[in-house]
């Protein structure tokens, strides 16, 4: 039975499914999570701003671009830490036409310093690809500053090929069609980040119990 099913779903199934199984919970996010989403921008650094959007960006501009996010047209995916905080998140954009006809993605990706080198840029950029693949898109983007290194490491373990212009680098990756593999890969990683999500926010209401009744008990 499991032989017919791996077979039926190709030789890439095994890899991308067992990414989904290993690697930490990618959640596709939606207009509920906004203020989260504008939480994890504003705890960015001035570098790390300039490194995610490609120019020095205020807390203004910062709030006008999650005002704009669009979850219809595009997709957008976090991860939570235990007190559900999202410490990483990327914008799949799909340009220009709507999400059903667009041909072409473009990525941008943030990790808070204090989750970084843990796989979660790499994890996002997987199921970014994954999702831009079963959404019939044909080349994803990603466009940032050459000096940086981390994301052009990223951009590279993927496959993508960089073009280097003006201090600025153009990685871009055409990606095969969806296939069965792909489509079982993203809904593992959905019920997976659901099921993670539940449990993290199930701890949560515990842990808020628990400090309630130590501090309702506590001796005078
Ligand atoms: C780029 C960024 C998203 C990476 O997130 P992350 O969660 O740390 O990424 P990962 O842990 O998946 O991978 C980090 C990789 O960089 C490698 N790395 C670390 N320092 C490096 C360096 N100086 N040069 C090259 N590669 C480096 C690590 O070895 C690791 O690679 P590996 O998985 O092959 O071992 C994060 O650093 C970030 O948010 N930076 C600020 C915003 C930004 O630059 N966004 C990208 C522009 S769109």
């Amino acid at each position: 039975m499991q032989n017919k099913l791996s077979s039926s779903l190709g030789p890439s199934a095994a890899p991308l499914i067992a990414s989904s199984l290993s690697g930490p919970p990618v959640r596709e996010l939606h207009g509920g999570h906004r203020a989260a989403i504008l939480k994890h921008f504003l705890r960015l650094n001035a570098e790390d701003r300039r490194l995610r959007f490609g120019v020095p960006t205020a807390d203004a501009v910062i709030r006008q671009y999650v005002k704009k996010l669009d979850f219809n047209q595009d997709a957008v995916f976090g991860i939570f830490d235990l007190n559900l905080a999202l410490v990483a998140i990327a914008h799949l954009a799909y340009l220009p036409a709507d999400k059903k006809r667009s041909r072409a993605t473009e990525f941008g990706v943030s990790v808070l310093p204090k989750s970084r080198y843990k796989g979660f840029g790499s994890a996002l950029l997987e199921r970014a690809m994954v999702h831009a693949r079963n959404t019939g898109v044909i080349t994803l983007f990603v466009h940032c500053l050459a000096q940086n290194k981390v994301m052009m490491h990223l951009a590279k373990k993927s496959g993508m090929q960089i073009d280097y212009a003006f201090g600025e680098a153009d990685a871009c990756l055409k990606l095969p069609p969806a296939n069965p593999s792909t489509i079982l890969a993203e809904a593992v990683n959905v019920q997976l980040a659901d099921f993670d999500f539940a449990i993290k926010s199930n701890l949560n209401q515990s842990n808020k119990t628990i400090r309630w009744l130590l501090k309702k008990n506590k001796p005078q």
